[in-house]
């Protein structure tokens, strides 16, 4: 049967399968003006009609096709200080608490775990270099992980319309930190460089990253169920500091689903309450690990020496 436009319910089950299979994300059939809407220039791009691209994945459910149609349908929205009273949240308390905590060592890891077009990581690299300048001088990595490569190309270019930085960037910011590149903005290199991108499924095991302390996970829970956002907590947990904080959405928790994390009084952060060893392979899906590669820097490398940006690194 067709609904509204051009896509069947049956065409509209095959690529919400496609979805669960390739990404985990569980969209239900009330989203299925979501899914025509999203895929329709890639059925448009290949001269195919909505069946005959619902017909080409159901044959190849993991050919190159069935993974661009799990592409588009991933929802990379965000925006820069999305939600900014959260953002005040890690001025105010969470950046304050962990800096003076790893002063000894005079190392900050951070991670945003699914970074979309990269205004989140930036926001957190905004932040540090406007707020925290007596960071200067010390090892801090902003790793910005997403399983959407191309939102991750995006988003290493670093190259935002008037449109993006006019969503929740200050003017204050956007002077003093980005060039204007003809009818766009890109940050400064000083924002840039504090900032590595790579390609990461939560959904999988994760390869060895630094032990974070601080872990943005904003707005991917909501799209997964029950099962699922316990693996990622979980695993996730597995690559955070002994007192490391995570964040999540206004929509998001991890209560009932990871007894090992405690919610701080800020809304929307969590202690670690228990941190498990270091294990390999501690993914959410159970997946293989084939060709997993390090995203972890080393304790000795040098801030100097980090490539801005990671284009086109594999997925984990
Ligand atoms: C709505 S965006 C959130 C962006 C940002 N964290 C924020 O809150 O503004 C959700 C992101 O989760 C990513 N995502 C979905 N499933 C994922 C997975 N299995 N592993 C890594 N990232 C995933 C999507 O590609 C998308 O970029």
């Amino acid at each position: 049967m067709k609904q509204g436009g051009g896509m069947s319910a049956a065409d509209g089950a095959a690529f919400r399968e496609v979805a669960r299979e390739l990404t985990g994300i569980a969209l239900s059939p009330e989203k299925d003006y979501f899914v025509e809407g999203r895929l329709e220039a890639v059925a448009r791009a290949r001269g195919l009609s909505l069946g005959e691209l619902a017909q080409a994945v159901r044959s190849a459910p993991r050919g190159a096709l069935a993974q661009e149609v799990a592409e588009a349908l991933l929802i990379a929205e965000t925006s820069f200080f999305r939600d900014p009273g959260l953002f005040e949240v890690l001025r105010l308390q969470v950046l304050p608490e962990l800096i003076a905590a790893r002063r000894a060592e005079r190392r900050l890891a951070l991670w945003s775990a699914a970074c979309a077009t990269g205004q989140e990581p930036y926001s957190l690299a905004l932040l540090l270099v406007e707020h925290f300048p007596e960071l200067e001088g010390w090892d801090v990595d902003i790793l910005a992980t997403d399983l959407s490569q191309q939102a991750l190309d995006y988003a290493a270019s670093a190259v935002y319309t008037q449109h993006e930085v006019n969503r929740g960037l200050p003017a204050r910011l956007l002077v003093r930190h980005f060039e204007r590149e003809a009818m766009t903005w890109r940050p400064r290199s000083a924002v840039r460089r504090l900032v590595r991108f790579a390609r990461v499924d939560l959904l999988r095991p994760l390869p060895p990253l630094p032990r974070m302390d601080l872990v943005l996970l904003r707005n991917m829970l909501i799209y997964h169920d029950v099962e699922t956002k316990r693996g990622v907590l979980a695993s996730v947990r597995g690559r955070m500091r002994s007192d490391g904080r995570l964040v999540l959405g206004s929509a998001e928790t991890t209560l009932y689903l990871d007894a090992g994390f405690e919610p701080s009084p800020e809304l929307g952060v969590y202690r670690v309450k228990d941190a498990p060893s270091e294990a390999p392979g501690g993914g959410a899906g159970g997946r293989p690990d084939a060709g997993a590669e390090a995203l972890d820097r080393g304790p000795s490398a040098p801030r100097e020496g980090v490539p801005a940006v990671d284009r086109g690194a594999p997925c984990i």
